[in-house]
């Protein structure tokens, strides 16, 4: 048996337990129809992470639904069912990070304040212009580097670094436009774009600050994606792509110390990400996809593990999906994304797994598929120790 694992449910004819390993560094994927269950098992996997207590965990959430895990479950039927699993009721310690101001965020200063009375930490989270690369803030507006505004930025954003390291802001970025040569209109055209960063309010406007100060080892890190908008300039997408590359830094740092035996704070991290198929498409590029991919495929040696959860596993790029060795599956319908799931399949599963997906009925009713035990489950997911959110109103 493993050291440590994530307690997922239990087979559903002979009511086995049915578990994942969490000792060492996973790619899961948890597919199926809208309405099967996908966020409600991630919950399940980010509480028997927490129950362990030994990596960080960050979970990405576009629909703003996982501050509830602060509260105990309390639908009775579930709240027995816990009891097979060796589990209580219980709410968890939880880290909600805000980009920007969460009172300008939530529009409405009662909704932070009442979150803090039930304990959650409501943090707000403000991006470091020096975590951003010169070619992620040409990326952010769509300038080309080999273009007149394109060139500019970068060499703006380069010089800040070469003289102020990362401690600066964009204002310092603005200055270092209007030292560079170049045309009037070329330097007013990046100006507007820097003042519309600013407009964002996802910056830091005073100090850097590192990032890995606000993540909580001994919380649920939760990123709640859902006050911004899914707009044009990609921000969910930035945002993700800040952190998971300051992570992705800091842990090949931290893995190198490690194998040297010099002393090392730096724990392992679990991404945990739901409606994955927004920030690492299949077809189409976006600002978090290359750091998404690099995780995926790099990620273990630093400890990095992933969990992506999506109703359209056909539209994730296939450079993640091929590397989840792990793949729980609710039900499916439609073709493209059976198929999708299929083409993942190793020779030991080939038969009669679209059968088995159409046996699928209610929700939290899954095929634990693990390629490196080559085994098929039929899993009932277990029931949540804390407070499901994501029911619509
Ligand atoms: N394992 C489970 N046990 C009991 N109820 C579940 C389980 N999984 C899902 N549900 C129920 O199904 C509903 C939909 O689940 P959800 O995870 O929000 O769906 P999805 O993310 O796939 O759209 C939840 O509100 C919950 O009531
Ligand atoms: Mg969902």
């Amino acid at each position: 048996m493993f050291k440590e694992s994530i307690l997922l449910g239990k087979e559903t004819e002979m009511g086995d337990m049915v578990r994942i390993e969490a000792d060492r560094s996973q790619r899961i994927l948890v597919c199926g129809k809208t309405g099967t269950g996908k966020s409600y098992s991630l919950g399940v996997c980010i509480e028997e992470l927490a129950n362990i207590g030994s990596n960080i965990i960050l979970v990405i959430d576009p629909q703003g639904i996982f501050w509830t895990m602060a509260e105990a479950n309390t639908v009775p039927d579930e709240v027995d069912g816990l009891w097979d699993f060796d589990r209580s009721p219980r709410g968890f310690p939880l880290n909600l990070m805000v980009p920007g101001d969460p009172v300008e965020r939530f529009g409405d200063p009662e909704i932070p304040a009442e979150m803090e009375k039930r304990g959650i930490q409501v943090q707000s989270l403000r991006l470091n212009p020096s975590d951003l690369t010169p070619e992620m803030w040409c990326d952010l507006f769509d300038l080309d580097i080999n273009e007149l505004r394109g060139i500019m930025l970068f060499k703006a954003v380069r010089q800040c670094k070469r003289r102020l390291g990362r401690d600066f802001l964009i204002d310092d970025i603005s200055a270092e436009v209007d030292r560079l040569k170049g045309l009037d209109k070329t330097k007013e055209a990046v100006q507007r774009r820097l003042d519309m960063a600013q407009d964002w309010q996802i910056f830091a406007e005073d100090q850097y600050r590192e990032i890995w100060e606000i993540l909580r080892p001994d919380q649920i890190n939760v990123l709640d994606l859902s006050v911004i908008a899914q707009g044009r300039y990609g921000l969910r997408n930035l945002v993700i792509a800040v952190l998971a590359n300051f992570i992705f830094r800091k842990r090949t740092i931290a893995r190198r110390r490690e194998a040297l035996g010099l002393p090392s704070d730096t724990r392992k991290v679990w991404l945990v990400i739901d409606e994955a198929h927004n920030f690492c498409p299949s077809g189409k590029s976006t600002l978090s996809k290359e750091i998404l991919i690099r995780w995926a495929k790099e990620g273990r040696q630093p400890g990095l593990s992933l969990i992506v959860a999506s109703q359209q596993p056909a539209a994730i790029d296939r450079e993640i999906l091929t590397q989840c060795g792990i793949r729980i599956v609710h039900r499916i319908t439609s073709k493209d994304d059976f198929q999708a799931v299929n083409a993942l399949s190793q020779d030991y599963l080939t038969d009669g797994l679209h059968a088995q997906i159409k046996r699928l009925t209610g929700p939290g009713q899954t095929l634990m598929i693990d390629d490196a035990r080559e085994t098929v489950v039929r899993t009932q997911v277990r029931p949540r120790q804390s407070l499901h959110g994501g029911g619509s109103a």
